[in-house]
């Protein structure tokens, strides 16, 4: 595996998950240990993408906790059900925020994120974590950016 990343210069959306998708499936395949994955992954889409923040929340019996992100510091817990991550837990499924303030219980991390998507990753049909993206700008993600992170999500299901 080549350990340098190469950043797409493109400012189309598509062009960049186009290019960096091959590249977390040649880091994440030849690389077993799950937290190395989620490490390369997060930095990956950060450097990659430009976001704002990206990281993991890792399901561990009644909660998730912080996993491996690149960012600003972070809440180390949340509970089943509770913000956008603990939904996106319970009910099993990506959810896109185009602004937090309108989320009912969104957990303020950063009091600079206004838009969030975040998908789950499944191993023996439960949700086993959580892929959480923050952007400083409002309604910043779309089908697009759900498409091509479930890919992502799909390449990380598939080292579980
Ligand atoms: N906003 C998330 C919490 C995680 S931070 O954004 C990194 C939520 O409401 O679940």
């Amino acid at each position: 595996m080549s350990e340098e990343l190469f950043i797409p210069t493109s400012s189309d959306k598509t062009e960049k998950y186009r290019s960096l998708i091959p590249q977390i499936e040649g880091l994440v395949m030849d690389e077993p240990d799950l937290i190395a994955n989620l490490a390369n992954v997060a930095s990956a889409l950060k450097y990659g993408m430009g976001f704002f923040w990206v990281g993991f929340y890792l399901v561990k019996s009644d909660e998730l906790v912080l996993g491996p992100f690149q960012g600003p510091i972070a809440c180390t817990r949340i509970k089943k059900g509770k913000g956008v991550c603990g939904t996106a837990w319970e009910k099993g499924e990506p959810i896109l925020v185009p602004d937090v303030e309108q989320f009912p219980g969104h957990i303020a991390c950063s009091s600079d994120s206004r838009s969030e998507i975040v998908l789950p990753a499944f191993k023996d049909g439960q949700v086993h974590l959580i892929l959480d993206v923050d952007s400083d700008k409002l309604n910043d993600f779309d089908e697009t950016d759900r498409q091509y992170l479930l890919k992502v999500m799909g390449l990380i299901e598939s080292r579980l």
